[in-house]
C-alpha cells in the first residue's frame, strides 16, 4: 500500500467506507471542494460501479483497504457495523472523520455506549488515527442541496470536508 499523503494537501484524495446514503452525499461534497474519491462498501468495488458512474469523474471503486489507504477517511456504515468495517485495516496517521450516528437500526433506538461516547469507541477501533466527528448530524439532503463552496471556512459551513 502506498504512503497516504497529507490530508492538508488539496488534491489528496479521500476515501469513504460505506457507499449509501451518507457516504454518496459525502463524496458528492469532496467533489465539490475538487477532491477525489475512493468509495468502499461491504461487497466489493464491482457492487459499486452503477454507484461511481452516477457521482460521476473523480469517483472511483475500491475495497475498504483502497480507501482507508487514503490520508483522510470518512466512515459512513450503520453503527452496528462500524467494528468489522474498520477492523484489520492500517489507520495510524489517517484523519477519520466519522459521520456515524450510534443508533440500532430499523428500530432506530439508542446503541448501548457503556457511559462512553461514540467517538471514545471509534477512535479506539482505529488505532494511531486523528478522529473528526462530523457530517453526521445533517441529513443526507443538506449535503445534497448546499450550493456553498464546502472549502469555505465560514463558521456555518460545519458540512465542509476540504
Ligand atoms: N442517511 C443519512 O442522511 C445520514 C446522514 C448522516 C449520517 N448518517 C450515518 O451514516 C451511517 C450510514 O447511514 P446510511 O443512511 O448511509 O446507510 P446505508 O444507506 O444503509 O449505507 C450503509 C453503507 O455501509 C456499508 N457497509 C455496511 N457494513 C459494512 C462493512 N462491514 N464494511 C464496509 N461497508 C459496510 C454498506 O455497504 P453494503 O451495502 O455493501 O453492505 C453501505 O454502503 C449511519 O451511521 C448513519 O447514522 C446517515
Amino acid at each position: 500500500m502506498s504512503q497516504p499523503t497529507s490530508a492538508a494537501d488539496p488534491s489528496a484524495t479521500i476515501g469513504i467506507v460505506g457507499s449509501g446514503h451518507a457516504g454518496q452525499a459525502l463524496a458528492r461534497t469532496a467533489v465539490r471542494a475538487g477532491r477525489q474519491v475512493v468509495m468502499a462498501n461491504s461487497r466489493g468495488p464491482e457492487s459499486l460501479a452503477p454507484v461511481v458512474t452516477a457521482l460521476g469523474a473523480g469517483v472511483s471503486a475500491g475495497t475498504v483497504a483502497d480507501a482507508v489507504g487514503c490520508s483522510m477517511v470518512a466512515l459512513a456504515v450503520p453503527w452496528a457495523n462500524v467494528p468489522a468495517a474498520v477492523e484489520g485495516q492500517a489507520w495510524t496517521g489517517r484523519i477519520v472523520v466519522d459521520a456515524t450516528n450510534a443508533l440500532l437500526f430499523p428500530e432506530l433506538t439508542a446503541a448501548p455506549l457503556d457511559g462512553r461516547t461514540s467517538s471514545e469507541i471509534v477512535a479506539e477501533l482505529v488505532p494511531g488515527a486523528r478522529l473528526v466527528k462530523a457530517g453526521n448530524t445533517l441529513g443526507q439532503y443538506s449535503f445534497l442541496i448546499s450550493k456553498k463552496d464546502p472549502r469555505s471556512t465560514s463558521p456555518s459551513m460545519t458540512r465542509c470536508m476540504s
